[in-house]
């Protein structure tokens, strides 16, 4: 296949992604900053606002059906990312399309070197073939874990706020979610050991499952607080299921540990680590994703309880590529992602006293407290009479006055109710159009 086949291939791909309806339209003020400083400083395009609508996008899409009729400028609830892809994972892709056959695949060695060279390269852990399993997402592979290591019935416990598919997949694993609320101090959340520490102690306890970066809060655990949980774990004897999805985007003042990493001989028997190159590259719709521990026994022992280890051919040519070539994509997208935060966190304390914001240590979400808007719109009583929560009516009251969709905290389990979720992983053009708009809404309060 010659080089310039690929590269017509991949103009067409893009042009046809050019004639998809525009998503928004930029006030003017925007549209001006917009022309000065897009090339610029932007090698991968970041500032353009990238048309996702009528692609299926659950994002996107999904916002238009569940509120009809109503203008929505921007979707910011779901976190993917609204960027192009990096350009070489196109290209592989693309490559990979013009060989038309789609038959099983034998997952290459290449794939699971890309894998374990990249958690050498980026987070110094040292992983062998047989201390890896691939799985096809990582709410499948946490669900795999649950299925091996807690009885059906029993709980597993998680921090509260928390993302919401993980209660779904706890359920979906026959088990039931048991939230341990963390604690907020000075605008920072903090786990609460002793509240852990007795509900790992229950007998009906197999497993804890820690977000880390955390989702929604954004906190990153530190060493110390990581080494706390583990002891825990290690004495109260359940697992240390950590999800790590999120781990690719901390704050530039921020540090990630990685669970794996820890100098814990608790750690090492305990932990379970899931990560995947879905939100570091924006491959969530391939399917792909994997799981690690130092023991291969527990390793084993998720495989046999019926794994389902496969991965499609186009997800495992866009994560291997990815993770060879794509680092200075990632890089630069977690960069501007910070500046993102940054501005968001200085746009809201001094625009719009209606909501509370502190900039989280990772992920591209913004969680904001909007108890003082709730309160100032009856949200409670209101939503109460058209029997619903008052999430719901802060989130369409929101879209109907700005035309900007945010993701409801009720959903993320006990201590969301105030807040809504902003994924800031967006064009900063779209971003500041969307804070705008948020701030004129509030203005009319
Ligand atoms: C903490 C966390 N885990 C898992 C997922 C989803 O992972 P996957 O799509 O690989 O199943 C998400 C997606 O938002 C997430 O935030």
């Amino acid at each position: 296949m010659t080089k310039e086949k690929i590269n017509k291939s991949r103009r067409r791909l893009i042009q046809s992604a050019g004639t998809l309806p525009i998503a928004v339209s930029a006030p003017v003020a925007f549209s001006d900053d917009h022309q000065k400083n897009y090339k610029k400083h932007d090698a991968f395009s970041l500032d353009e606002i990238y048309p996702r609508w009528k692609t299926d996008s659950a994002k996107w899409d999904l916002q238009t059906k569940r509120f009809p009729g109503q203008k929505i400028h921007a979707a910011m609830g779901i976190a993917d990312l609204d960027f192009r892809t990096a350009p070489v994972i196109t290209e592989a892709i693309t490559k990979r399309v013009l060989h038309e056959n789609w038959g099983y695949i034998l997952t290459p060695d290449s794939y699971y070197d890309s894998i374990i060279n990249w958690l050498k390269k980026r987070y110094d852990e040292e992983i062998s073939r047989d201390q890896l399993l691939l799985a096809t997402g990582v709410l499948p592979a946490i669900q795999s874990a649950i299925r091996a290591y807690c009885p059906k019935n029993s709980k597993v416990v998680l921090n509260s706020p928390g993302y919401s598919e993980l209660y779904v997949n706890i359920r979906k694993a026959h088990c039931i979610p048991d939230e341990s609320p963390l604690i907020k101090k000075d605008g920072k959340y903090h786990l609460d050991f002793d509240d852990l520490s007795k509900r790992l102690g229950k007998d009906d306890v197999y497993a804890f499952l820690l977000v880390n970066p955390h989702n929604p809060t954004g906190n990153c655990w530190s060493k110390n607080d990581l080494k706390k949980v583990a002891d825990v774990c290690e004495q109260k004897n359940v697992m240390l299921f950590s999800d790590e999805i999120h781990c690719d985007f901390i704050a530039e003042d921020s540090t990630f540990t990685p669970v794996y990493s820890l100098d814990s001989e608790a750690a090492k028997k305990k932990a379970v680590v899931f990560k995947s190159t879905t939100k570091s590259f924006n491959l969530s719709a391939f399917k792909t994703g994997y799981v690690y521990a130092h023991d291969t026994d527990v390793i084993s022992k998720i495989r046999e309880a019926g794994h389902v280890e496969f991965a499609n051919t186009l997800g495992v040519i866009a994560s291997e590529v990815a993770y060879n070539h794509a680092e200075k994509w990632l890089n630069q997208v977690s960069s501007y992602i910070n500046e993102n935060m940054i501005l968001v966190e200085e746009y809201i304390n001094k625009e719009i006293p209606l909501i509370k914001f502190n900039r989280p240590q990772g992920t591209y979400l913004a969680w904001i407290d909007f108890k003082t808007w709730m309160d100032a719109i009856d949200a409670k009583s209101n939503a109460e009479k058209r029997g619903e929560n008052k999430g719901d009516y802060m989130e369409r009251h929101l879209v109907q006055k700005s035309g900007i969709q945010l993701g409801r905290g009720y959903r993320f389990g006990s201590g969301g109710e105030n807040y809504l979720r902003m994924n800031v992983g967006t064009s900063r053009v779209l971003l500041k159009e969307a804070l705008e708009r948020i701030k004129l809404a509030a203005k009319k309060i």
